[in-house]
């Protein structure tokens, strides 16, 4: 990562992808990093996983790339946008780096289960 005055001013990520969707939003908004940046590293990690139940809150970003919310994907299924082509289509979600298709999936089946995202 090079930053300036806390800045993300370019970065390479090589196998974590996770870790790039964040930093690439971090940079494209032109967010400061966290204080301790060894946090963005815990996303690629072997015990990475959102906090029990949070996962499926509309507030939760499922495209890091794009910045694709839950609540946006579900807003999309409603509309007819079924599959994680049709959503991609529909909110750019997936047409990235590509690491969150099975995400979207996920959302789209809770959606299909329960309706809509509790
Ligand atoms: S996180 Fe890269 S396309 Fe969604």
């Amino acid at each position: 990562m090079v930053t300036r005055s806390g800045i993300l001013e370019g970065c390479v990520s090589v196998g974590m992808p996770r870790t790039a969707a964040e930093l690439t939003l971090l940079f494209e908004r032109g967010s400061e990093l966290p204080a301790d940046r060894s946090v963005l590293l815990c996303y690629d990690g072997p015990d990475y996983e959102p906090e029990a139940g949070s996962a499926f809150a509309v507030d939760v970003t499922v495209c890091w790339c794009n910045g694709v919310t839950v609540g946006a994907i579900a807003e999309s299924a409603e509309a007819s946008n079924t599959s994680v082509a049709c959503i991609g289509a529909a909110t750019r979600a997936g047409t990235g780096c590509g690491g969150c298709a099975m995400r979207i999936g996920e959302v789209l089946e809770r959606f299909a289960t329960f309706g809509s995202t509790p």
